[in-house]
Order: C-alpha cells, then sequence, then structure tokens
C-alpha cells in the first residue's frame, strides 16, 4: 500500500481520493497569479502544523524577506514553524552554493539541490520554479535528464514534492518545455477563465500516479483561510 501525504487541504485531498503518493513529484502548472506559491505554502505549512512534516521551500523568483511578508495574511502562516526550521524557506538565487557552481551543469545543479533538501531533513518540499531551473539548463535534453534524476533523488530520500511550472495564460500546455508533465508522477493544473468580466481561477488534477483521483474541475478560492476549492460542476 503506498502511504498518501495528505495536503491537508480537505477538499483536494478529497478529489485526490486520500493524497499525494509519498515520494510523488508533482508538477503544480499555472499562469501567474493562478495561485501556485500559495498554494504550495499551504501543503507545506499544512504539513509542519497538522502532520508534523518538514518543508522546505526552495525560491527561484522571490528574495525571502518578500516571500515571508507574502505570508502574513494567511492564517496557516506561523512564523514560530519558520523560526524553528520546521518550514525553511530558501532563495536559492542568494545561495553561495548556487553561486559558487560555476559552470552550471545538470549534476552539479542536482547535487547542491539534493544536498540542501538532505540537510534539512524535509519530507516536503516545493521547488518555485521548476521553469527558472530548465531556463538555465537550455537543451531538452539536459531539462528531462535534470527533471527526471531530481524527481528519482527526491524519491529515494522520501520526499513529497512540487515543482511550480510558469506558462503562459489561457493555453492548455501543463509546462514551457512540453516534457516536464511526462516526467513528473503528478500534475495539478491551476487555470483561470473571464466570466462576466471577472477572473475565476480553477484546479484540476490531470494525473497523479498510484491514485484513482477526480478530474473534475474546482473553482479554486484564495482568502486569509488559504485554498480552497469548490465544484465547478455538481455531477
Ligand atoms: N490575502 C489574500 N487574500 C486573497 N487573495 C490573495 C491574498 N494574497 C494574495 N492573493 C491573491 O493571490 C494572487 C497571488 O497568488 P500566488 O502568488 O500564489 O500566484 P502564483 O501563481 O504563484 O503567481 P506567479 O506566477 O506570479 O508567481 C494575487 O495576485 C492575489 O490575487
Ligand atoms: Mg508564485
Amino acid at each position: 500500500m503506498v502511504e498518501l501525504i495528505k495536503t491537508g487541504i480537505p477538499e483536494l485531498d478529497e478529489i485526490l481520493n486520500g493524497g499525494i503518493p509519498k515520494g510523488n513529484s508533482v508538477l503544480l502548472s499555472g499562469s501567474c497569479g493562478t495561485g501556485k506559491t500559495i498554494l504550495a505554502e499551504h501543503f507545506l505549512f499544512n504539513g509542519a502544523k497538522k502532520y508534523d512534516e518538514t518543508g522546505i521551500y526552495i525560491s527561484l523568483s522571490e528574495p525571502r524577506d518578500k516571500i515571508i511578508s507574502n505570508l502574513e495574511p494567511f492564517k496557516f502562516y506561523d512564523p514560530k514553524l519558520v523560526e524553528d526550521d520546521k518550514v525553511k524557506i530558501l532563495d536559492i538565487t542568494q545561495d553561495a552554493r548556487l553561486i559558487n557552481l560555476e559552470p552550471l551543469t545538470v549534476n552539479g545543479i542536482i547535487n547542491m539541490i539534493s544536498s540542501i533538501i538532505r540537510d534539512s531533513e524535509a519530507q516536503r518540499v516545493c521547488i518555485d520554479s521548476l521553469t527558472a531551473i530548465c531556463n538555465s539548463l537550455g537543451t531538452e535534453k539536459n531539462i528531462r535528464e535534470f527533471i527526471f534524476e531530481l524527481g528519482l533523488q527526491l524519491g529515494y530520500l522520501n520526499c513529497t514534492t512540487l515543482f511550480i511550472s510558469e506558462i503562459p495564460p489561457m493555453t492548455f500546455q501543463y509546462s514551457v518545455y512540453g516534457i516536464e508533465e511526462f516526467i513528473a508522477d503528478g500534475v495539478i493544473l491551476l487555470r483561470e477563465h473571464e466570466d462576466k468580466g471577472e477572473l475565476i481561477r480553477t484546479l484540476q488534477v490531470v494525473k497523479m500516479r498510484g491514485v484513482h483521483h477526480s478530474r473534475n474541475k474546482q473553482i479554486l478560492q484564495i482568502s486569509e483561510e488559504g485554498i480552497i476549492l469548490k465544484p465547478m460542476f455538481e455531477l
């Protein structure tokens, strides 16, 4: 039996039929402002608070201070968990280990990220964003190798990982390079559509290996409670 990792977002756990299989690498795809970062943070803080699991958020897109100040309005945010290193927030672009890693190679980045995660003893990981790393890797071959190898390493470490993927708005793509979704164990797609001049956010679990999950589109709301889902269509 596969152990399922609860996201702690009740409606998401329900459509996942319990949670994300432990060790899975999941692509969390969406265009700007669709809620990728907040969903990933909600997953990490729930893990620490409700399930006593250490989390690490590795950012390549925002400085640490800004990430923390953006978290402040949310009820799931608990500064004590950050102080106690139960949720680690790392801006990797400022990390000497990355700065000293010249020239950038696939193995170099994988070893560095794996060792950061191993040292953190995290069970829940978020990389924000995979797209930023892929952009620095250049070729499709490198990207394929990177995602496959990192997914494998994180699986060995028993980490359940959300890889954030930034895609253009209003498209049907799951990723920029079109290969990330095949290598990941799961794909959760955040989209938006316009209704009477208002942008509505949606979430859909496109795939999750090892789980008989729902593929129904959900309306995603962001409030100070964090992420809340509601069925878009009642079946
Ligand atoms: N306290 C809040 N209450 C309700 N909505 C909020 C709150 N804080 C932020 N938001 C909404 O969340 C959006 C940002 O969500 P988030 O940062 O998770 O998006 P993202 O998909 O990571 O975007 P990007 O691709 O730009 O990083 C804001 O644009 C805003 O609409
Ligand atoms: Mg973001």
